[in-house]
């Protein structure tokens, strides 16, 4: 008997993915994806495979997700509202919510569902874990507005105010400081309770920064490669926040998609949290020289001394759990960009959307400058 799988979101960057992968194994897919406007203006992406069952519905809607679940062994629950703009109760309302339904309906219909897996993210951690020379392990508060206008971009202890070293950020920590990260650290703990009270296996999977192909070119939240890409296509030279010295960590999505396979098809153990990332920390002058080289450009990454409110410092996730399940990410960044590159390629003329993306940052007054440089 073929397995069925329902993917939320799966018209989507990692869902598509994530459905092509599960296809290559021999499931049978169904999408649930409302084909957000934000995300898809044009409607239903040409990328999709003709062998996957397409509903067009939301995952808030009770009745559209009772027709997805239906008749599934397995749900991969990646729909979400990921946005930079304060619309706060989005967040909640679409991610928590959306989660809390599927429980609801699994246990209201007694589903036989085998687990579920949730796209959490590396934003649940929040600032991650530092260690100061004299202090120890702290897990700090995220930087004030006056520290950073400051220009004042490294986490100190708050005993003695060194400067403290950024340590690799495992899934037992939850210190989520934005609503979508909350929205997130929810559905883990949805998942942890409900889960393990009505006897339904589940793994919430932490990404970091995911990169590749089929990326949602319209939506400004997309990331970092979009926002480089963008100016650099366009003349303008990337910039970069802080001193561009933060740490990140950048997973492929074909990576993502197979940790999400990895983490289904393992044995059921209770409610797992799992980091995904690409297991190699580079700063973000780095990855703007990764870009720039990929563009064949001449131009030189500036640091202006602006910074974003809500950014973290450095965050680089451990994978070693992920890593035990037999998934390592195999994807250089280089070969990310690239993909993302052609991918963008299709677009010809980008400055209307570097335009926006501008105008929309300004508007809600998310990049400062710094005003007293140390
Ligand atoms: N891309 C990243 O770097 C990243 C990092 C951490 C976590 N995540 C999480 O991974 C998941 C997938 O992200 P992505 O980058 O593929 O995003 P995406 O925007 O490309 O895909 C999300 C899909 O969900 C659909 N969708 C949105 N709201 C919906 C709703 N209410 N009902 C049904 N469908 C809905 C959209 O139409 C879209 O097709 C999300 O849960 C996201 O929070 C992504």
């Amino acid at each position: 008997m073929t397995l069925r799988v329902l993917v939320t979101g799966g018209a989507g960057f990692i869902g598509s993915h994530t459905a092509d992968a599960l296809l290559g194994r021999g499931y049978r897919v169904r999408i649930l994806d409302n084909l957000q406007p934000r995300v898809h203006p044009h409607g239903k992406p040409a990328y999709l495979s003709p062998d996957l069952e397409f509903i067009q519905g939301d995952a808030t809607d009770r009745r559209a997700l009772e027709r997805a679940l239906a008749g599934v062994d397995y749900v991969m629950h990646l729909a979400a509202y990921q946005d930079y703009l304060p619309d706060f109760s989005t967040f909640v309302h679409v991610n928590t919510e959306s989660a809390a339904l599927i429980f609801e309906l699994i246990v209201a219909h007694r589903l036989p569902v085998r687990k579920v897996v949730f796209a959490s993210s590396q934003a649940v951690a929040g600032e991650g874990r530092y260690r100061c020379e004299e202090h120890g392990v702290i897990l700090p508060e995220q930087r004030s507005l006056e520290q950073l206008e400051r220009g004042d971009w490294e986490i100190k202890c708050p005993e003695c105010h060194r400067v403290m070293e950024s340590l690799l950020i495992d899934e037992s920590i939850c210190r989520p400081h934005t609503a979508y990260g909350i929205s997130k650290y929810a559905i883990e703990m949805l998942a942890g309770t409900l889960g393990g009270r009505y006897g339904i296996p589940t793994a919430s999977m932490r990404y970091t920064y995911v990169q590749g192909s089929r990326n949602s070119f319209f939506n400004a939240y997309s990331g970092i490669c979009r926002s480089f890409a963008l100016r650099i296509l366009n003349g303008k030279a990337p910039i970069c926040y802080e001193d561009g010295a933060q740490l990140r960590d950048y997973v492929n999505v074909a990576d993502v998609a197979q940790a999400n396979v990895v983490a289904m098809e393992a044995p059921p153990n209770g409610h797992v949290v799992l980091n995904v990332g690409g297991g190699k920390p580079i700063t973000v002058l780095q990855f703007a020289d990764i870009i720039l080289r990929a563009c064949v450009s001449n131009l030189e990454p500036v640091v202006p001394g602006s910074f974003r409110v809500g950014d973290t410092r450095h965050t680089v996730s451990d994978i070693s759990a992920m890593q035990r399940l037999g998934w390592s990410p195999a994807v250089p960044v280089e070969q990310s960009v690239r993909e993302y590159l052609d991918w963008m390629s299709a677009y010809r003329d980008t400055r209307p959307y570097l335009e926006e993306a501008e105008r929309v940052m300004q508007q809600q007054n998310v990049v400062r400058a710094a005003t007293v440089r140390r």
